[in-house]
């Protein structure tokens, strides 16, 4: 990581296999398992340097592949399968089936989701109300809106969020990068740039995301009226 130190790395979705496929069977010929080359390779690294790792990969299980992410911590690895599938993912891949989960990380509750994922409130919202205090979002967006979106959901949700993002073109498909990290008040605390590669480190104090008052009266979480929401 360019000689940097970080407690956490947050890389994009598929970081090491591309994105933009073109039939199963180039899927299936990068799709590998939690023992794979690519988790394996995460491993090494987080043993060897302390840190963990969120990433995502290409996952094959079960003769079903999913668009997966890994966050890996020393031996201990955590899974989480892409629940809102984008365009001809949806081609390719089956819908994530781990649901929003949270692990500690070094003693703070972490949470992944995935891309596009983030068209959809729920995602983030269900990480924080499990107490995830920063959530993890390895990306390879497209569309113009995620990373404000993700300002957004950082400060309705009152949490840390790292959007680790693709730059250039894949096969006529150009990625955004914008990576950023964002502070529970929505604060932009490190950004990178749209059209080359970079690598962004920020130092944070993730009680910061316990905080749920948005004002002395308004709490985040108790302020909701579940009962009057869809429940389906
Ligand atoms: C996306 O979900 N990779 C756009």
């Amino acid at each position: 990581m360019q000689g940097k130190r970080a407690d956490l790395w947050v890389l994009p979705e598929f970081f090491a296999a591309g994105y933009k496929y073109e039939s199963k069977k180039e899927v299936s010929s990068v799709a590998e398992s939690l023992n794979g080359p690519t988790v394996s390779a995460l491993r090494d690294y987080s043993l060897k340097h302390g840190s963990a790792i969120a990433a995502g990969f290409v996952e094959k299980s079960g003769g079903k592949f999913y668009n997966s992410a890994v966050l890996v911590d020393g031996r201990k690895t955590h899974l989480y399968r892409k629940t809102h599938l984008f365009g001809n993912e949806k081609k390719y891949f089956s819908p994530g089936n781990t649901g929003f989960q949270v692990w500690k990380v070094k003693g703070v509750s972490v949470g992944l989701m995935i891309c596009f994922d983030w068209f959809f409130p729920e995602a983030a919202r269900t990480l924080a109300l499990k107490g995830a205090q920063i959530v993890l979002h390895p990306a390879n967006l497209v569309l113009p809106w995620g990373p404000a979106a993700m300002i957004t959901r950082s400060l309705e949700n009152r949490v840390f969020s790292v959007t680790a993002n693709r730059v250039g073109l894949e096969r006529g498909l150009r990625f955004i990068g914008k990576s950023q990290i964002v502070s529970p008040r929505g604060k932009v605390l490190a950004s990178a740039p749209s059209g080359s590669a970079a690598v962004c480190v920020s130092a944070i104090d993730p009680a910061l995301a316990f905080n749920k008052n948005v004002t002395p009266a308004n709490h985040l979480f108790r302020d909701r009226r579940a009962k009057l929401y869809l429940n389906t």
